[in-house]
């Protein structure tokens, strides 16, 4: 009989409940605190920049979040996602190992972004918000915050980072053909953009300098614009979990279980969306699957940063959060992987780090692009460079399995494609791109300027 590749879902297997990990993973979590004053936040503080629904999401402990039926009904545009079985790259690698991926590229956009987009937009569009405001990287969440916007008539602001609005003109016209305006950033147009380009005019941009400018455009707005966050926070892990919840059914039609589930990590949202229900399953059902996150190499915040308070964006503006961190000012250098350049990760994930509930690997620039393009050569599709670091350790693991002359079954999370990515790739194949060795003495400068948090870190 002909072995199945692709492992389908029906509408009706959508997942009617968002999985919240704060439920099962009983590690009290470190308080958030204003920037200003280093004292925990209120809900006053936040409501500045979330509608209240989101603020409530952020702080729950309720183990399962129901999706509204409107949310639902924009999901059945691409959800649920395929699962697919890659028989072809496992016979190019000649591997013992069976890897399954989940194909998040299949959202109109391109990445799993749209799986928090479309709620955020909601909540915020049922609360009475006008606009928003947002930052991007590599131009994915941007796209998705842009559609899931239009779709509940929203303005939206987007800060995307300079080197990406460089190096990726096409998603800017993306993100503008829904309806969204889109500033290259640092720009001149808030106090701390102008700040950044009085010290380096030629400044690249980062995520941590994009998201304190959108913060900074939502509370000088008076009230007119709230801001949207694309990933770190618990509200967002928790809508990414949809990727998870929909993997386990179809592993089970796969009649197969994974050994080892794999995400790449910018802030960890992707990661989270696939790996947090099977970490339920090893929680409560005794299952030991092995969660691992792949950071790149010049942005490691897990592997050798610092698990301390550190703010979230580089001006000082959003909350201060306990997470594994380079320092807020610490700026990575220009990969092409650009929603992996930031400088912490979500506190959830490095909590559970921390507790050696899950692992991390950094992979680098030039051996993730060697796997995108096998993979891209086997399975067809061209990933894109965040999503290539999960392939890479995807082809680790089952290189290892190989030499081990074990059956393992991996399961990774194709979070985007890379059509879009022409010129990484164009860099990539003409021999053009650099390994960035970890940049010590950045981070050590970085690390100076941790803030003075008085309660134990
Ligand atoms: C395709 C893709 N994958 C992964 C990421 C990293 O984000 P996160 O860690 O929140 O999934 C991004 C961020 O822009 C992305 O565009």
């Amino acid at each position: 009989m002909p072995e199945q590749t692709r492992f389908l879902l029906n509408e009706s297997d959508l997942p009617r409940y968002w999985y919240n990990i704060n439920a099962d993973s009983k590690l009290p979590p470190a308080p958030v605190l204003r920037p200003d004053t280093l004292e925990p936040v209120t809900p006053d503080f936040l409501s500045v920049l979330f509608p209240m629904e989101l603020i409530l999401q952020e702080v729950s402990t309720e183990r399962f979040i129901p999706i509204p039926e409107e949310v639902r009904e924009i999901y059945k545009l691409y959800r649920p996602t395929p699962l697919l079985r890659a028989r072809r790259l496992e016979q190019v690698l000649g591997t013992t190992a069976h890897i399954y991926y989940k194909n998040e590229a299949v959202s109109p956009v391109g990445s799993h972004k749209p799986n928090t987009a479309i709620p955020q937009a909601f909540f915020n569009r049922i609360a009475g918000t006008k606009a928003l405001t947002t930052e991007t990287g590599a131009g994915q969440w941007g796209s998705a915050l842009s559609m899931a916007c239009n779709f509940f008539d929203l303005d939206l602001e987007v800060y995307m980072v300079k080197v990406s609005y460089q190096q990726k003109p096409y998603r800017r016209v993306m993100m503008e053909t829904y309806g969204a305006t889109v500033f290259a950033s640092p720009t001149d147009r808030t106090n701390y953009g102008r700040s950044v380009l009085d010290n380096d005019p030629n400044s690249p941009g980062s995520l941590g300098i994009a998201i304190s400018e959108a913060v900074e455009a939502a509370a000088s707005s008076g009230g007119k614009k709230k801001y949207s966050l694309g990933s770190v926070l618990n509200h967002v892990l928790t809508h990414q979990s949809v990727i998870g919840e929909e993997a386990i059914k179809q592993m089970d039609l796969a009649n197969e279980y994974p050994d080892v589930v794999i995400g790449c990590v910018g802030g960890g949202s992707n990661f989270a969306g696939i790996a947090y229900p099977f970490l339920r399953e090893n929680l409560v059902n005794g299952r030991r699957t092995r969660l691992l996150a792949v950071e790149p190499t010049a942005a490691p915040s897990l592997t050798k940063g610092v698990y301390t308070f550190d703010y979230g964006d580089t001006a000082r503006m959003a909350p201060v959060v306990k997470m594994y961190t380079l320092g807020h000012g610490f700026i990575p250098p220009s990969i092409h992987a650009g929603g992996l350049r930031y400088h912490g990760m979500a506190p959830s994930i490095c909590a559970l780090y921390d507790a050696g509930m899950i692992e991390a690997v950094a992979v680098r620039q030039l051996a993730t692009f060697e796997a995108a393009v096998l993979f891209a050569r086997a399975e067809g599709i061209v990933p894109a460079p965040e999503s290539a670091h999960a392939i890479r350790a995807a082809i680790d693991e089952a290189l290892d399995a190989k030499t081990k002359g074990e059956k393992r079954v991996i399961l990774f999370n194709l979070s985007g494609h890379g059509n879009f990515d022409m010129g990484a790739y164009e860099a990539y194949l003409a021999g053009k791109l650099d390994d960035h060795e970890y940049p010590e003495e950045a981070v050590r400068a970085a690390m100076q300027e941790l803030p003075k948090v008085t309660m134990p870190a």
